[in-house]
């Protein structure tokens, strides 16, 4: 569904040498990825190694310098009509739920703007109170949410109601970066199993940006690793035992010694 080829970014450097004009400091290195239709990938890196980069070029946000995005065929730097593609099929969740939803908006007013960018689209007028109420329910969250701001709102709370505007628009597709990770663990599991309900129940398609390995075994089909703007490996979550990624590894082997370290306490 979605294919990425060769992508590379840089960024201008903060020291620049005015003499000898601008240096740019490369984020990403010939990033290769494709994303089939109802599967999830996590995109699994340390912090700093370039996943928000690679999520805001997947999401029409940042022209790569070299490389090819393509949404079904169609590519999305190329024209406008391939940038209005995208933005029809894919909706993206941000980690920072608390500045991704203005505070001065309603939980209804910002269900809205997911659905006004539905009406848009499907060039229709929706019942808006209803649909509200069914996005709601659909997140698990009761129809009195509808008039509470994001203050009187929990972190799991509030991005329940990001993920109702995420789905709001209908996308096919949704790129969650970091959407979790500032959760407490008894919350992320939570809202990870509202998100599979979700897939299931919608058919939809997602992106998972993390650098957390347990979420990632829980929730996605294949994993990538992204270390310092580079691919090291891409498979599929059942195989992640064999990796040879050396971070990968590091990860693993945290995890496996922590595990046998809770057995020694058990005995
Ligand atoms: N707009 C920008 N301008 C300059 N440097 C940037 C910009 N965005 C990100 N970077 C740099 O790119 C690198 C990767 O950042 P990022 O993609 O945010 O990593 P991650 O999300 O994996 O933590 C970092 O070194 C960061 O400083
Ligand atoms: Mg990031």
């Amino acid at each position: 569904m979605l294919e990425l080829k060769n992508i590379c970014v840089s960024f201008r450097s903060e020291r620049q040498e005015k003499i000898f004009g601008t240096t740019r400091t490369q984020v990403l290195f010939d990033v290769c990825l494709s994303v089939p239709q109802g599967t999830c990938l996590g995109i699994l890196g340390e912090s700093g190694s370039g996943k928000s980069t690679l999520g805001k070029v997947i999401c029409g946000l940042l022209k790569p310098d070299k490389g090819e995005v393509k949404m079904d065929g169609t590519s999305v730097y190329g024209s406008r009509a391939g940038r209005k593609n995208l933005q029809k099929r894919l909706s993206v969740v941000f980690q920072d739920y608390t500045t991704s939803a203005n505070p001065r908006f309603r939980v209804k007013d910002l269900i809205g703007e997911g659905l006004a960018a539905r009406e848009r689209k499907n060039r229709e007028r929706l019942d808006r109170q209803e649909e509200t109420r069914k996005l709601l329910e659909l997140v698990g969250l009761d129809e009195s949410y509808a008039s509470r701001f994001p203050h009187e709102l929990s972190g799991g709370q509030l991005q329940r109601v990001c993920i109702a505007r995420a789905v709001a628009c209908q996308p096919e597709m949704i790129l969650f970066d970091e959407a979790v990770s500032s959760l407490d663990a008894h919350t992320q599991v939570q809202v990870m199993d509202l998100l599979l309900d979700l897939k299931k129940k919608l058919g939809l398609t997602y992106i998972f940006i993390t650098h957390d390995l347990t979420s990632v075994t829980y929730f996605c089909d294949d994993v990538m690793f992204l270390y310092r703007g580079r691919v090291t490996e891409h498979l599929p979550v059942s195989r992640i035992a064999d990796t040879k990624d050396p971070y990968a590894r590091r990860l693993l082997d945290s995890i496996i010694d922590f595990e046998e370290d809770d057995c020694h306490e058990a005995v």
